[in-house]
């Protein structure tokens, strides 16, 4: 039986828990602040596409305690995209375990390689809308679910090529949709660009999508600009015919159509509304540096970096933050 590790059983990691569950693995995850409930009761989920359905699941604390269930096949890290997360999973990492990053950014698969570069690493770029609304309980509520995945680097041996293909086949058994990339990084780029830039702003403004959108004359081509130096970025290594302005334009369009049927608070929103961190290095701060490498102009998006770390530094109050001292 295939033995499956969910690294973060938050929104994502819960449902590719469900999905590999109906394949037939075993799953095992790896819970924090929902231990108590997973354990006790599993994972719910509710959705659009699924119904509702709860996964048996062995929840454990830590990849320490993840060992007794494993050797694990693929371990999934669905935890949000910081950095330093690699070490966290040693423990349970064996010679034949894949890893498979299931989490948005850009350039947050180096310290994987750096740390396991006997193991396959798999990238995976995630379309699945869902919420955790209450411990070990999330929302799917549109069907809209979609994995693009494929190896890292992308030229990898026919060995880690086969992984892909074979979690593929989990999820197709899973009854759900994951498709294999020859080079994943142009998926990356291709969502990088939508993330980059409503995350940040809407983030800072306080207003999802749609309210942005109609806060000005300008702001849907602020959104533009923005994806647009993510495409000179993506130009620069390779990626140049990802990001073009009909792109950009079919990407933006279902934003824009929210105006007259509704907005929606990005992932980047809903964090800061709960004074969690966010994944500024994954979305902002790697593509800047990118750009800084090949003397790319990214003005827009160093603005945002810039903004957005400072809203992230007001949130987990470390490295320096000083308690507002008020002079009257
Ligand atoms: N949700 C979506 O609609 C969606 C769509 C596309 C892409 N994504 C991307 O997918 C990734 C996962 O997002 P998500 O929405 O599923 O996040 P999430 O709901 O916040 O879930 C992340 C989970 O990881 C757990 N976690 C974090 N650090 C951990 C640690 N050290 N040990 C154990 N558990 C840990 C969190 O526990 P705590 O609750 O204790 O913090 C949480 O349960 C992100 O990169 C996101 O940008 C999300």
């Amino acid at each position: 039986m295939t033995k499956i590790l969910i690294f973060g059983a938050g929104g994502v990691g819960s449902i590719y828990a469900l999905i590999l569950w109906r394949a037939g693995c075993e799953v095992t995850a790896v819970c924090r602040s929902n231990y108590h409930e997973i354990s006790s009761n599993g994972i719910t989920v509710r959705s659009k596409k699924w119904g509702t359905c709860l996964t048996p699941t062995n929840a454990v604390r830590s990849a320490e305690e993840a060992v007794q269930y494993g050797p694990y096949d693929y371990i999934l890290v669905c935890s949000k995209a910081f950095p330093n997360t690699a070490k966290l999973l040693n423990p349970a990492v064996g010679p034949d375990t894949t890893i498979v990053l299931a989490q948005n950014g850009i350039g947050i698969e180096a310290e994987y390689a750096v740390v396991y570069p006997n193991n396959t690493i798999v990238s995976g770029v995630v379309y699945l809308p869902t919420t955790q609304v209450e411990p070990g309980v999330i929302e799917h509520g549109t069907p809209l679910e979609r994995f693009e995945i494929g190896t890292f680097p992308a030229h990898a041996d026919a060995s880690s090529k086969d992984k892909v293909n074979a979690l593929v086949e989990l999820f197709r058994m899973g009854d759900a949709t994951c498709v294999p990339y020859d080079d994943i990084q142009a998926q990356r780029w291709y969502k990088l660009a939508l993330n980059a830039a409503f995350n940040p702003i809407t983030a800072l403004t306080l207003c999802d999508d749609a309210n942005f959108l109609r806060s000005s004359e300008g702001a849907l081509e602020v959104v533009k600009d923005v994806m647009r130096e993510v495409g000179k970025v993506a130009t620069a290594y390779g990626y140049g015919s990802v990001l073009s302005e009909e792109t950009i334009a079919e990407q933006t369009a279902r934003h824009e159509e929210r105006m007259t049927t509704g907005g929606k608070e990005p992932s980047m929103l809903v964090d800061v509304r709960h004074e969690r961190p966010v994944e500024v290095e994954a979305i902002l701060g790697n593509v800047v540096r990118l750009a800084k490498v090949n003397g790319v102009k990214v003005p827009f998006l160093s603005m945002l970096y810039t903004l957005t770390k400072a809203r992230n530094f007001a949130i987990v109050k470390d490295g320096g933050w000083k308690p507002i001292a008020r002079v009257d």
